[in-house]
């Protein structure tokens, strides 16, 4: 038995805040009746509607992709490139998933899919400080001063402070004139990677994110992808639901 503005929220109806003043509004009926209660339960088979039309209950799926570079992470691109959807089985696709947040066209790693829209929220609203860890192959070498100059946060978009929750420098390669960062963010602005090493004058020649929270790439090859296993899923809501409160 779930709560009924739970069950609104994970068909995607709206937000569970959302969902509480479409049910007082009077427009949502279970098998046929009107409910304003808030805390009304249904199962499974109870036959709810919206407007007088039946939500669809799907089943929520989650899973973790090992992106490649050369491909977007929306649903559909109107210049045709290739979408992060086509590197999906059939069946997964027909679950209509989605990436939470993105990563650019020539950005590889760590990227989730779902259609749990409630979880899509949360784990992309900032206020949840979500560590998301990058590496980046950075031009030429990055020196202490501007390391320090990145850790204390740098301008980007004109007036935004973007300050990295950690960053550490793995290797600095003389010989090839390049180094080697990793930069973990709380926050998930347009390129803002690049963006902020553009800021030191530098710039990234490879992205890739290793980690989301407590997930890692671990096992999934590139291209590939894997369903999260229930316990994960779990963690990822508590972490949100923690901050929060
Ligand atoms: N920062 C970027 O610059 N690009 C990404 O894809 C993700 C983070």
């Amino acid at each position: 038995m779930e709560r009924l503005q739970k069950v609104l929220a994970q068909s995607n109806i709206a937000s569970r805040r959302k969902s509480e003043e479409i049910i007082l509004a009077g427009r949502v009926k279970v098998n046929g009746h009107v409910v304003t209660e808030l805390g009304f339960k249904v199962n499974k088979d109870d036959v709810v509607e919206v407007d007088d039309k039946p939500i669809s209950r799907a089943e929520h799926v989650y899973f973790l992709m090992n992106k490649p570079t050369g491909y977007v992470s929306t649903t559909s691109d109107e210049k045709g490139r290739q979408t992060v959807i086509d590197l999906l089985d059939d069946n997964h696709r027909a679950m209509r998933v989605y990436p939470v947040g993105r990563l650019d066209y020539d950005t590889a790693g760590l990227l989730l899919l779902t259609n749990d829209g409630e979880f899509t929220n949360k784990m992309t609203h900032p206020e949840h400080e979500v560590e998301k860890e990058y590496l980046a192959r950075v031009d030429g070498i990055v020196i202490r001063k501007k390391i320090q100059q990145l850790r204390k946060g740098v301008i980007i978009d004109e007036d935004y402070l973007a300050i990295p929750k950690a960053v550490r420098l793995i290797e600095l390669d003389k010989e090839h004139q390049s180094t080697l960062l990793s930069i973990t963010l709380i926050e998930g602005r347009n390129k803002q990677v690049r963006k902020m090493i553009e800021a030191l004058g530098h710039e990234v020649k490879k992205l890739t994110r290793v980690r989301y929270s407590f997930l890692t790439l671990e096992g999934v090859e590139r291209g590939s992808y894997r369903p999260l296993k229930i316990h994960e899923v779990k963690k990822l809501y508590g972490l949100a639901t923690q901050k929060k409160s």
